[in-house]
């Protein structure tokens, strides 16, 4: 029972309060205030809530780097100040803290030894990893020179070198521009369906729609809404078709018909792209026409040893 258990949630957490005192001891803020939440392997979860609500809290509890006032906290079953879950974990923090004065290529030999990976393991992961993210040619030049864009790449590929099953994301996509956002999004994704289970916190809206199972709305430390993104938004009560453009008078007729039976005019219009799609469109257009490459380059394969499907 508790085998099986370990296996399905990866996350629980049972009414957590963070409260963070003054110098004094005094209590000072409310960070997390009673929250629950279960999140079950191959999920991908969204903490979303305006600056300030508790995400990073939430997290950084979770990963055994703050501890809880009061509640009840397991990760894979275990205390998050268990050493042992940590090579099972991969974070990418709100703020990169990334050495300046190493390469990429350097900043990721150095996780991969802290994590005891073999010197071929390591060095296969890595280069994989740099193709991934876009910075193969950026590979030996210091991490302190990129844009923040960059550096969010070179985090995110740190967070990944242990292979985790659990990766925790906080804003991910912030300071990455529409094609890197699409980038790890289509990233997310691909993990979640090798078994890997996602936290995201992030504040736009768009990047949690898109790839987030369920979500949970937090403000001033407390859950307002969750549940599946499809639960929450769908709207039961009205029904959209989407079909090849109808001649005038068969649209007509068809207009005549639900006029009819609703009542009144039913809202019409030709379904647009979103803008992310028109401008990964344009972008991908203009690369093809075009053979220097400026920034990052912007298709990148998947790094094999991550598509290894987890047991
Ligand atoms: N180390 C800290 N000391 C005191 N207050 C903090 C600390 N970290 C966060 N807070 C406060 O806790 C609240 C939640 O912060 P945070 O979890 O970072 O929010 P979010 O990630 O959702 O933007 C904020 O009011 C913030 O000022
Ligand atoms: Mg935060």
């Amino acid at each position: 029972m508790d085998e099986q258990k370990e296996n399905d949630v990866i996350v629980e957490v049972h009414n957590l309060v963070k409260v963070f005192k003054d110098f004094w001891q005094r209590p000072k803020v409310r960070a997390v205030d009673g929250l629950d939440l279960e999140i079950r392997r191959g999920e991908i979860f969204g903490l979303l809530g305006p600056n300030g609500s508790g995400k990073s809290t939430t997290i950084k509890i979770l990963l055994g780097l703050l501890h809880a006032t009061s509640g009840n906290v397991l990760v894979f079953n275990r205390s998050p100040r268990d050493v042992e879950i940590k090579a099972r974990i991969g974070y990418l923090p709100e703020e990169s803290y990334l050495y300046n004065y190493l390469s990429p290529c350097e900043t990721l030999n150095f996780y991969g030894r802290l994590f005891d990976l073999k010197n071929s393991v390591r060095k296969e992961r890595i280069w994989q990893l740099l193709e991934m993210t876009g910075l193969t040619h950026a590979a030996n030049r210091s991490v302190g020179e990129f844009s923040k864009g960059m550096a969010r790449r070179v985090g995110l590929a740190q967070a990944l070198i242990n292979d985790p099953e659990l990766v925790i994301l906080d804003e991910p996509t912030s300071g990455l521009d529409p094609v890197g956002c699409r980038q790890v999004k289509d990233l997310m994704l691909t993990l979640a369906k090798r078994g890997k289970t996602i936290i995201l916190s992030s504040h736009l809206l768009a990047d949690v729609e898109d790839v987030c199972d369920r979500i949970a709305i937090l403000y001033n430390g407390s859950i307002k809404a969750l549940g599946s993104v499809n639960q929450l938004l769908e709207k039961q009560e009205s029904v959209r078709f989407t079909m090849p453009s109808l001649s005038p008078d068969v649209m007509k007729k068809v207009l005549e018909l639900i006029r009819e039976k609703i009542g009144k005019e039913p809202e019409v219009d030709h379904p647009s792209m979103n803008l992310e799609q028109f401008f990964l469109e344009v972008v991908e257009k203009a690369h093809k026409a075009t053979s220097q490459q400026s920034g990052v380059a912007p298709t990148e394969r998947m790094a094999d040893y991550l598509l290894i499907k987890d047991k």
